[in-house]
C-alpha cells in the first residue's frame, strides 16, 4: 500500500519560493496556526496583536548565546564573530541594554538626525550625477547602496574610502541573522570579516583617543572612559560594527524594496509624483508593505501565554514583522500598496524598549532618495518588475539588483 505523501510544512524558512514571496505563506500561517512551532524549537508569531504584545512585554528578552547554540552547536560562542555580536546592544538585556541605549540615543536624537539632511541630499545627488549619463543602472549597487554606508561612515568619522571592508562584512552578516544552521565555512568567513574590522577599529580608536573629532566614534570613546555608563573596549568595537549591520542593509532595502513597490503600482507612483506632500506617509506605507526586516527574535524569561498557547520560560520566539504588517485585522486590504493609507501601524522598526534607534535616520534617507529620484529622473523605469531579483535571505528582505533605465534627466 502506498503511503500518503507527507504534507508540506506550513513554514519552510529555507524555501526559495517562500523567500521570494513570503506573504502568501504568512496568510496561511496567520489563519492555520498563528502561534506556530518550528521543528527545531522556535515559536513563530504572525498576528499583529501577538507580535505587538511580545515586542512590548517585559517577560520577553534576548538570550543571544543560547539562541546561537541552539542553531549552531554548543561551541559557537567561542567564535570571535559570535562573541562580539553577543555584545551588540540589540542582543543584550537590561541593565546593559539600558546603559548602551542611553549612550547611543544621544547620537540619534531627532535634531541631530535632521541636521544630517543636507549631507544625505549631497550623497544622493552625487550618486545620481554619476548614474545620469549612462541612461541605465542597477539601483541597488549604484544608488541605494551608496547612501546608508556614506551616512554611517560620516556619523562615525570614517573615511568613505575604507567602507569596502564594512560592506563585505555586513553582507556576510545578513546570513548570520537567519534562524537556520550555518556551515563551518560560513562561520570561518564571518570570523575573517570580523577580525579585519576589529583590527581596523583598534587603529581608529587609537587615533581618535589622541585626536578626538566631532563624531560618534570619539563620543563613544570618551563615554567608554568616563562616567557611570562605561563601555568596555569589546563593547565599543561590537556596537560600532552593529551600526553597520543594523543601519546599512536595512536602509538599502527600504529604498530598493520601496522603489520596486512604487513601480509595481504605477497609480501610486503617479499619485506621489503629482503630490509630493504624500512622501512622508508613502515611506510609512512602503515600510509596511515590504519590510526590509522581516523578523525580530525574543526569548521568554518567564512562562507566558500567547493567543491561548503556553510558552515556557527559555523558549525562543520569532516575530514575523512582515506578517504582522499584512494582518487584515490591523490594516484593511493589507496586500494593496496605498500611500494615502491612514493610521499605519507597521512593525518594521520593532516596538517597545528596543524600537529601532535609527528609525528617523532611515526615514529621512528614504524620503530624500525617493524625492530626488522622482524629480531628477522623471521617466525612470524598472526592467524586471514582474520577476524581481530577490536575494534568498529571510530576516533581511532584499534585492540583489534592481535594473533601471531612463532617457530624460535633470
Ligand atoms: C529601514 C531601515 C531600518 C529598519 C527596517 C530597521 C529595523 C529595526 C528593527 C525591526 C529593530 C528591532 C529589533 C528587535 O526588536 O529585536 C531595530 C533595532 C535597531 N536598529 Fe534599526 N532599522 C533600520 C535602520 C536603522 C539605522 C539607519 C540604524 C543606525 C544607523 C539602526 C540601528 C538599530 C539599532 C542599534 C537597533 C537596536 C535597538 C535596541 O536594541 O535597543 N537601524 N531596527
Amino acid at each position: 500500500m502506498t503511503q500518503p505523501a507527507p504534507s508540506p510544512p506550513l513554514l519552510d524558512l529555507a524555501s526559495p519560493a517562500f523567500l521570494r514571496e513570503p506573504y502568501s505563506t504568512y496568510d496561511r500561517l496567520r489563519v492555520a496556526e498563528p502561534v506556530h512551532r518550528l521543528p527545531w524549537g522556535f515559536i513563530v508569531l504572525s498576528r499583529h496583536d501577538d507580535i505587538t504584545f511580545a515586542l512590548k512585554d517585559k517577560r520577553f528578552g534576548k538570550t543571544f548565546a543560547e539562541r546561537m547554540e541552539l542553531r549552531n552547536g554548543p561551541e559557537v560562542m567561542n567564535e570571535p564573530v559570535f562573541r562580539s555580536m553577543g555584545k551588540w546592544m540589540m542582543w543584550v538585556n537590561p541593565p546593559d541594554h539600558t546603559r548602551l541605549r542611553g549612550l547611543m540615543t544621544k547620537a540619534f536624537g531627532a535634531r541631530r538626525v535632521e541636521d544630517m539632511r543636507p549631507r544625505i541630499q549631497k550623497i544622493v545627488d552625487d550618486a545620481i550625477d554619476r548614474m545620469l549619463p549612462n541612461g541605465g543602472a542597477d539601483l541597488i549597487a549604484d544608488f541605494s547602496f551608496t547612501l546608508p554606508i556614506g551616512v554611517i561612515c560620516d556619523m562615525l568619522g570614517i573615511p568613505l574610502a575604507d567602507s569596502h571592508m564594512f560592506i563585505a562584512a555586513v553582507q556576510n552578516t545578513a546570513k548570520l541573522m537567519d534562524p537556520v544552521p550555518l556551515s563551518r565555512a560560513e562561520i570561518d568567513e564571518a570570523n575573517d570579516h570580523f577580525n579585519l574590522m576589529a583590527e581596523y577599529f583598534e587603529r581608529l580608536f587609537e587615533q581618535r583617543r589622541k585626536d578626538p573629532g566631532d563624531d560618534l566614534t570619539s563620543a563613544l570613546i570618551a563615554a567608554s572612559e568616563e562616567g557611570d555608563a562605561k563601555l568596555s573596549k569589546e563593547e565599543l568595537t561590537a556596537n560600532i560594527i552593529q551600526l553597520f549591520t543594523a543601519g546599512h542593509e536595512t536602509s538599502i532595502n527600504l529604498i530598493g524594496n520601496g522603489l520596486l513597490a512604487l513601480h509595481q503600482y504605477p497609480d501610486q507612483l503617479k499619485l506621489l509624483r503629482d503630490d509630493p506632500s504624500l512622501l512622508e506617509n508613502a515611506v510609512e506605507e512602503l515600510l509596511r508593505y515590504d519590510s526590509p526586516v522581516q523578523a525580530a527574535g525574543r526569548d521568554a524569561n518567564a512562562d507566558v501565554e500567547i493567543n491561548g498557547v503556553p510558552i515556557a520560560k527559555g523558549e525562543a520566539i520569532v516575530c514575523l514583522l512582515g506578517a504582522g504588517n499584512r494582518d487584515p485585522e490591523a490594516h484593511t486590504d493589507p496586500d494593496r500598496l496605498d500611500i494615502t493609507r491612514q493610521n499605519i501601524r507597521h512593525l518594521s522598526f520593532g516596538g517597545g524598549s528596543r524600537y529601532c534607534i535609527g528609525a528617523q535616520l532611515a526615514r529621512i534617507e528614504a524620503e530624500v532618495a525617493f524625492a530626488t529620484l522622482l524629480k531628477r529622473m522623471p521617466d525612470l523605469q524598472i526592467d524586471n518588475l514582474d520577476n524581481p531579483d530577490w536575494r534568498l535571505t529571510f530576516v533581511i528582505r532584499s534585492l540583489n539588483t534592481l535594473p533601471a533605465r531612463w532617457s530624460s534627466a535633470n
